[in-house]
């Protein structure tokens, strides 16, 4: 059988169409989760609207250090595993859940995909950069969302005959709710919002929001854009920014704060929106798939995709470059292809391990 390790909100939604073609094709599975997120907006919210079943195997590590979280991930699946020995364990993504879980099953001999493989950011100062690299280099089936992605692995010395290019299943999440999504047009209305005549905004990356300068950077910026397009600009608050910008005692008049939104309600918001401004890895990749223009709050991306088909780009933390890259991208002509696939990675991914006689 297969054992789903995850424990954050984008590992929930991205895992979700995986999770759901094995319900499909009636293949046993386990889903593992080590309770990195365990708010109710941040988890259980998720499996709720995307009709996951409850996991078989609760971890509760919650939040610490990196040493302390992964740590204990790694203790948690590593007990979970030895007794229980799926055919192969599933991770997805670049969170210290990944790199707990990934390590814990390679410890075991137990074989390891890794959903989403091969991005890199080359960047080291991101914790999610170690943990793509140590997820891809003791991984046995590495599905890499594009040929860049592959190409990177290629370059690390990995294989081809691990690499597996099969599209993001951020696309395949997207088509499979969009329309459901899209019915919930009442949160527009409670909101205030109007079709196309606001702007979306995330950021939670550690290297932003627990440096005072960088968070308030961004909040500069984002008050410059407001002034100066004159559109709402709305913001649903990830905890970590929440504790930050209490902490620093930041606080911003003319931008909405809200609590973090499910999934169906953010991908309202997010395919209505004139703007996404974010730091968020996934919402760069939603945009793209949206037609909806992305500027990243961010000097780097792992998914220099965006950048290349135009549907993206980096503006760092400087208010300056926010507003002028925001300008720059509100008009854009959605006229990009999206290069993560086709809405079929899940497939394909079940296929292969099918196909591998990794599962029956
Ligand atoms: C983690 C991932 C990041 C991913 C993000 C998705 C790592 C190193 N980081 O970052 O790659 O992009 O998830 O959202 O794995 N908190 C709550 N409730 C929760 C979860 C967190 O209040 O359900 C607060 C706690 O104060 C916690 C802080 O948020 O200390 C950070 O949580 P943590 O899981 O460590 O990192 P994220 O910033 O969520
Ligand atoms: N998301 C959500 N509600 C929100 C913000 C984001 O459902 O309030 C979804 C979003 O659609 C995307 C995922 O969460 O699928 C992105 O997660 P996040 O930004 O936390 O992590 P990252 O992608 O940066 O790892």
């Amino acid at each position: 059988m297969i054992s789903f390790v995850l424990g954050t909100r984008p590992e929930i939604i991205k895992l979700s169409p995986v999770i759901r073609e094995c319900e499909r094709r009636t293949i046993p599975f386990s889903i593992l989760h080590t309770g990195q997120h365990y708010s109710y907006e941040m988890d259980r919210i998720f499996f709720e609207e995307l009709e996951l079943p409850e996991p078989d195997f609760p971890l509760d590590v919650g939040s610490g250090l990196h040493g302390e979280q992964t740590g204990k991930i790694l203790a948690g699946v590593e007990r979970v595993l030895s007794g229980h020995r799926p055919g192969i364990v599933l991770v997805q993504g670049d969170t210290n859940t990944v790199l707990g879980g990934a390590l814990a099953a390679a410890k075991l001999h137990i074989p390891v995909g890794h959903v989403e493989a091969g991005l890199r950011s080359f960047d080291r100062n991101m914790p999610e950069e170690i943990n793509r690299i140590v997820a891809d280099h003791v991984g046995d089936f590495l599905f890499a969302p594009t040929g860049t992605a592959a190409d990177y692995l290629r370059h690390e010395g990995i294989p081809d005959e691990k690499i597996f290019i099969t599209g993001n299943t951020v696309v395949d999440a997207v088509r499979e709710h969009l329309t459901i999504a899209q019915k919930r047009t009442d949160l527009l209305s409670r909101l205030g919002l109007e079709e196309m005549e606001f702007i979306l905004v995330t950021a939670h990356r550690s290297e932003n929001v627990d440096v005072r300068e960088k968070l308030m950077g961004i909040l500069d910026g984002l008050a410059a854009v407001h002034e100066k397009t004159g559109i709402p600009v709305i913001f649903p608050v990830h905890p970590r920014t929440r504790k930050m910008m209490e902490e620093f005692g930041l606080y911003l008049p003319s931008i909405r704060l809200i609590e973090p939104l499910g999934y169906l309600d953010f991908l309202l918001l997010e395919s209505n929106a004139a703007l996404l401004l974010t730091d968020s890895g996934g919402i760069q990749e939603e945009g793209c798939v949206l037609k909806i223009p992305c500027v990243t709050l961010r000097e780097n991306t792992e998914r220099p995709e965006t950048l290349e088909v135009g549907s993206n780009v980096l503006a760092g933390t400087n208010p300056h470059t926010i507003l002028d890259k925001a300008m720059e991208m509100i008009n854009r002509n959605p006229s990009w292809e999206n290069p993560f696939g086709d809405g079929r990675a899940a497939k394909k991914i079940v296929d292969i391990l099918e196909d591998k006689s990794l599962i029956q």
